[in-house]
């Protein structure tokens, strides 16, 4: 029988609310902007080889909030709108020798067909001592261990949707392509997850088993075994009467191929 459920990735508009939910309740972007103020610079410094111009490919970035920015005119922006698979088609047919010194893919793997040809297509465009860097949530994370469990009743459209890191480490080992990881520890407060009718828990738990209305359209079997697991210690704390989600994130910095 035809799964019930669909993915909450056909409704953009409930989607967007979902994901600015789960940004407020969440150090998301706060873990992130710490990594990338305090310890990317580092990882940076050997990249460009003593270019004086370094390009830069941003896999999944947006660009209104650019606009608030006034310090960036020292950058050209070339803004493609398509998808990484439609980029990967017109750079072919193009046949461009640039090559890119930093490519960038910020929580965007979830959403291609096919991640192990992404990665291969984008760290084949890395110039001498280039870098590219995934974030995805941690294979360790709450994230991991809810999807784990319920794979194949959650994921259920093409596109990858419950990819993590582990999935990623894993081909790169295999394709013995030299890498380097760093967690950073991100938490997500899913209380009201838990009032059955809370409109703010039911967008979240969308957000979280990436379905359209879960309360409504999941089995109450898969519902009470999800609500159970996301309360284990598998996956969450409880602290001052909160339930805290680990919101875990992982980094990947692949290296050019020598
Ligand atoms: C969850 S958002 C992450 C946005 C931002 N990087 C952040 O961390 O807040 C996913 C981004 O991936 C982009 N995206 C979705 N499917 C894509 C695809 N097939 N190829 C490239 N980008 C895609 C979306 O437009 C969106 O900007």
């Amino acid at each position: 029988m035809a799964s019930p459920l669909r993915s909450l990735v056909y409704d953009d508009s409930r989607y967007q609310k979902a994901f600015h939910l789960f940004l407020e309740c969440s150090s998301e972007h706060q873990c992130m902007q710490d990594f990338i103020h305090k310890i990317l610079p580092e990882i940076l410094a050997g990249i460009g080889d003593g270019k004086s111009h370094l390009n830069v490919i941003g896999v999944g970035s947006g660009d209104v909030l650019l606009a608030q920015k006034s310090d960036l005119d020292y950058i050209t922006f070339n803004w493609n709108k398509m998808t990484s698979a439609e980029f990967e088609d017109q750079w072919k047919s193009k046949q461009t020798p640039k090559k890119a010194d930093f490519i960038h893919m910020i929580q965007m793997l979830y959403y291609v067909k096919d991640v192990e040809a992404t990665i291969r297509f984008f760290q084949s465009l890395l110039d001498k001592h280039g870098k590219l860097l995934i974030i995805l949530v941690s294979g360790e994370s709450g994230w991991g261990k809810l999807w784990k469990t319920f794979r194949t009743q959650l994921c259920m459209c093409e596109i990858s949707q419950c990819v993590t890191t582990a999935d990623v480490k894993s081909f790169l080992d295999s394709e013995k392509l030299k890498y380097k990881s760093y967690a950073l520890p991100s938490q997500m407060d899913i209380t009201e997850c838990f009032t059955e009718g809370d409109e703010k828990g039911e967008l979240l738990l969308d957000f979280l088993t990436e379905t359209d209305h879960f309360s409504r359209t999941a089995s109450p079997q898969l519902k009470a075994d999800v609500l159970k697991l996301l309360r284990d210690p598998a996956c969450s704390l409880e602290s001052n009467g909160r339930v805290i989600f680990n919101n875990t994130l992982e980094v990947i910095i692949v290296d050019a191929t020598t």
